[in-house]
């Protein structure tokens, strides 16, 4: 060992031992002669003093050479100190410090290797734009704060591991280099050069195979896996990402909901110190979208979304009356107490805004005036009473400020479900550090493919219809509920899973429904439906998203803050430069042209 002790875990009860550190150098700062530099590791940082040794009454070539050194030290060089510990002159601790009691007087001082001046400062306040740190990632992650979250990931991620230990799950591998599954994003595609023209795909997710594991009477499987989708990509979505993936034999839903409702309960007591009570709140999908818009609502505030689709069809207001008797809704918020921080242009911007981004014709907005009237351009197309009958059924009060949609039933839910994020932000309506978690449940099973106009799967095609429901695969797909469960975390879903269809002939059915003929079927899932005809027990999984995980329990804006080497928007690596040209020669023995 180089060292003897990290930069974190020198207290008072050293003082006087002599102790090697290696570290970076944080700061230096020279005061008058006498060297002062903050040494950096993972673990924290120590103050080291260089300074002539005063009991020689003329320095010596060794303090010299020492001093000469100190002063060549510049930011990130990395060092190896020897010296004594000693506690700091009164007046001068810093109680900010961990080690701050204490200080290293150098008596040696290697220099093991140096460093150019970084673009950025691990240490700095004024971080620089993202693409900086991407690209020298290395002194991004040496932040203290980056440090934080990737140790925080590792309790996460050994409390997943330990949990499912515990309930007798057990970790198998599946492949990288596999079949393409449809999780409803875009493979990534890898060549292969001995069957020139056939592709591999990197997993979507493990699903197929941890589904023949159970066939295989493996029972309880787990996976910390790696899942590939080329999408488009967010704050919450990277082309690579984390799922912890679980599979169970002979279970219903409650039972997979019940296991990681046992594991939630754990990393929030052990990570966040937050106690959980157990079971968690559920809510159908069909009640979330009408009282949020959204499958995975933000629970941390109210601000639900109301219907007056009927006062709309008796009122004398076109728009509300024709999208009322057309089948559409009416629906609003009431963003509570804003409508004094919104002028005219303000609320043509946000008009603006829902045209653009939700696809909506238009926004009705009323202001809640002093006397509780309603007031706005659109308000004189309303008679006093059905005005009066808004402000009630939306419990309105002077300040507030009511936004209405008409739409089909989607529409209204994108646009009020932005517009309530939005306020709910704005508005300050909950506390950033509050956490709120809760399934969502009974998801249809089906929804329109908008390129085909068919129907696609709402999860994936393996979901199980709930028992109940499976007469209406034939009768009334649209109708038909999935055994699907997923869980939310401050309005962000950070799992998913359902039970299986393990009857080959129920398969079969769900696949053409989807549009996948007998011949399509047995091409791409040929492996699964014979599986399932030799013995496949009733089973049921579920997929954490890890990474989004980490991110919440980090409060972390991005899940690039909590992945070591994440991407771009655009997929880039911007350190390593990946995805990057290849050679003629690599290609052609692909039997590839790079045409870009
Ligand atoms: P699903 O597609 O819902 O289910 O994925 C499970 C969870 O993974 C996370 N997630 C992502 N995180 C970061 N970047 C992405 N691009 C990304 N995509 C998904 C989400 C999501 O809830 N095989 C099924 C699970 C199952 O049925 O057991 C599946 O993959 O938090
Ligand atoms: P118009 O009749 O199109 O001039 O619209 C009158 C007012 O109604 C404008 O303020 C529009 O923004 C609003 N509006 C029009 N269509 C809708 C709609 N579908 N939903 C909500 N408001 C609408």
């Amino acid at each position: 060992m180089l060292r003897t002790h990290n930069c974190g875990e020198l207290r008072l009860e050293h003082a006087g031992q002599q102790v090697t550190l290696c570290g970076w150098v944080d700061t230096y700062r020279d005061h008058k002669g006498v060297l002062f530099v903050d040494l950096r590791d993972r673990y924290g940082k120590t103050q080291v003093v260089f300074s002539p040794n005063p009991q020689l009454s003329e320095p010596n070539e060794q303090d010299e050479r020492l001093m000469a050194t100190a002063r060549s030290l510049r930011s990130e060089y990395v060092l190896r100190v020897k010296g004594i510990v000693e506690r700091r002159p009164e007046g001068t601790e810093n109680t900010k410090l961990a080690t701050g009691q204490i200080e290293v007087r150098a008596w040696d001082c290697e220099i093991l290797n140096r460093s150019l001046t970084p673009p950025f400062m691990p240490n700095t306040q004024d971080l620089p734009g993202e693409d900086v740190r991407l690209k020298y990632r290395y002194l991004d992650l040496r932040r203290p704060q980056m440090q934080q979250t990737l140790l925080l990931r590792h309790r996460m991620i050994k409390l997943m591991r330990d949990y499912s230990d515990s309930k007798g799950f057990i970790e198998v591998e599946t492949p990288m280099l596999g079949r393409s599954t449809p999780e409803g994003a875009r493979d990534y595609l890898v060549p292969s050069r001995v069957q020139k023209g056939s592709f591999y795909a990197l997993p979507q997710s493990p699903q197929l195979y941890k589904q023949i594991l159970m066939v295989a009477g493996y029972d309880r499987y787990v996976q910390i896996a790696r899942c590939f989708r080329d999408e488009d990509l967010r704050a919450d979505r990277q082309p690579e990402f984390t799922q912890l993936d679980l599979e169970m034999s002979f279970v219903e839903a409650n039972d997979v909901m019940a296991v990681v409702e046992g594991l939630m309960e754990r990393l929030f007591r052990e990570v966040l110190g937050i106690p959980l009570t157990l079971p968690l709140p559920r809510m159908t999908y069909d009640e979330a979208m009408e009282r949020f818009g959204h499958d995975a609502p933000d629970l941390r505030f109210a601000m639900e979304l109301i219907d007056i689709t009927d006062i709309a069809r008796q009122c004398d207001f076109r728009v509300f009356r024709e999208a009322a008797e057309n089948g559409r809704r009416v629906r609003g918020i009431n963003a509570s107490g804003a409508a004094p921080g919104y002028s005219r242009k303000n609320l043509d911007d946000l008009t603006e805004w829902l045209k653009q981004d939700f696809g909506v014709k238009g926004l009705v907005w009323f202001k809640v005036e002093a006397d509780g009237k309603l007031s706005s351009p659109t308000a004189k197309n309303f008679s006093e009473s059905h005005l009066q009958r808004i402000a009630e059924r939306l419990a309105a009060r002077p300040g507030d400020l009511l936004l209405f949609v008409a739409d089909a039933f989607d529409v209204t839910c994108r646009a009020l479900y932005g517009l309530r994020k939005m306020f709910g932000a704005e508005l300050r309506l909950y506390d950033p550090s509050a956490m709120n978690l809760s399934w969502v449940i009974e998801f249809p099973m089906f929804a329109v493919d908008e390129e085909t106009g068919g129907w696609t799967a709402m999860h994936h095609p393996f979901t199980s219809p709930r028992p109940q429901d499976r007469h209406l695969l034939r009768e009334n797909p649209a109708k038909c509920r999935a055994q699907a469960y997923d869980l939310v975390l401050n309005g962000s879903e950070v799992g998913g899973g359902t039970i299986r269809i393990h009857d080959q002939e129920l398969q079969q059915e769900v696949f053409r429904l989807i549009g996948l003929d007998a011949d399509r079927a047995r091409d791409r899932f040929g492996f699964l439906l014979e599986a399932l005809q030799y013995g496949a027990p009733p089973h049921g999984g579920i997929a954490l998203g890890v990474d989004r995980l980490v991110a919440i329990f980090a409060g972390a804006d991005s899940i690039r803050d909590c992945i070591a080497f994440p991407k771009t928007q655009r997929a880039v690596d911007l350190m390593t430069g990946a995805p990057g040209e290849v050679d003629a020669k690599q290609l052609k023995e692909l039997g590839i042209r790079g045409e870009k």
